[in-house]
């Protein structure tokens, strides 16, 4: 039986993902980097310092930056980010998120975050949500990001639950790769055949329910 929840935040509770595409594609602009829609989907779950990799690597840029230099851009995309939450308010929950950690937490069961960014504490408080989750894996601890298995193996550490008791929620291919590792049973958030390798497949937040979930695990 499922017991617990663990979450990835940007994507899945709000629409940070988003804002995340929109400072790195100054990032790569800065770079001379072309950015796709392509390139924007296989940043999602990615670390920021692996992302900058990937948007040098994409314009052909790898061995153009010195270590210094690519920490100052990180630095760079991370500041305009921060700029972007700030104005971040529980209106900001994507649609039926909100009822459904409220629903699941009044169920009984356990929550916690598996988010790759740094940002997330500041994030969840911004959303009001801080108290319905046991804990926060802090990323800046894991020896490898998604689609490592790592994180939401600590995250169901922090649930104290088996990882079979657990749903993993994301909308990243990295994440879905991460908690299917790990054991758990995967949730994808996204439009029909981006998410191939999820378990269960929705194609709207509004979608997730306590009830659809349940009936999507018995067919
Ligand atoms: C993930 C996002 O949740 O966090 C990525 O999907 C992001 O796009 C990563 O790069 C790291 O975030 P931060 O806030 O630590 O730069
Ligand atoms: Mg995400």
């Amino acid at each position: 039986d499922i017991k617990g929840f663990a979450f990835d935040l940007d994507g899945v509770i709000t629409d940070t993902a988003r804002l995340h595409g929109q400072a790195w594609r100054q990032t790569a602009d800065t770079v001379g980097t072309p950015w796709t829609a392509e390139l924007a989907e296989s940043l999602k779950g990615i670390s920021r310092l692996e992302s900058l990799e990937m948007i040098l690597a994409a314009g052909g840029h790898a061995n153009d930056y010195t270590e210094r230099e690519k920490e100052a851009l990180a630095d760079e995309k991370n500041k305009a980010y921060q700029e972007l939450i700030k104005t971040l308010t529980p209106a900001d929950i994507l649609p039926g998120m909100g009822d459904f950690i409220r629903d699941a937490v009044a169920q009984g069961y356990r929550l916690s975050i598996a988010s790759a960014s740094k940002n997330a504490p500041a994030i969840l408080n911004n959303l009001g949500l801080t108290k319905y989750f046991i804990g926060i894996v802090d990323p800046a601890t894991l020896s490898a990001g998604k689609p490592d298995p790592e994180i939401f193996v600590r995250a169901a550490a922090v649930l104290d639950l088996p990882n079979e008791q657990i749903i993993g929620l994301e909308d990243s291919a990295a994440g879905i790769k991460s908690i299917n590792a790990a054991g758990q049973t995967s949730l994808g958030i996204a439009a029909a055949g981006v998410l191939p390798e999820a378990k269960l497949h929705f194609t709207a937040t509004s979608q997730v329910t306590l009830a659809t979930i349940a009936t999507k695990m018995n067919q």
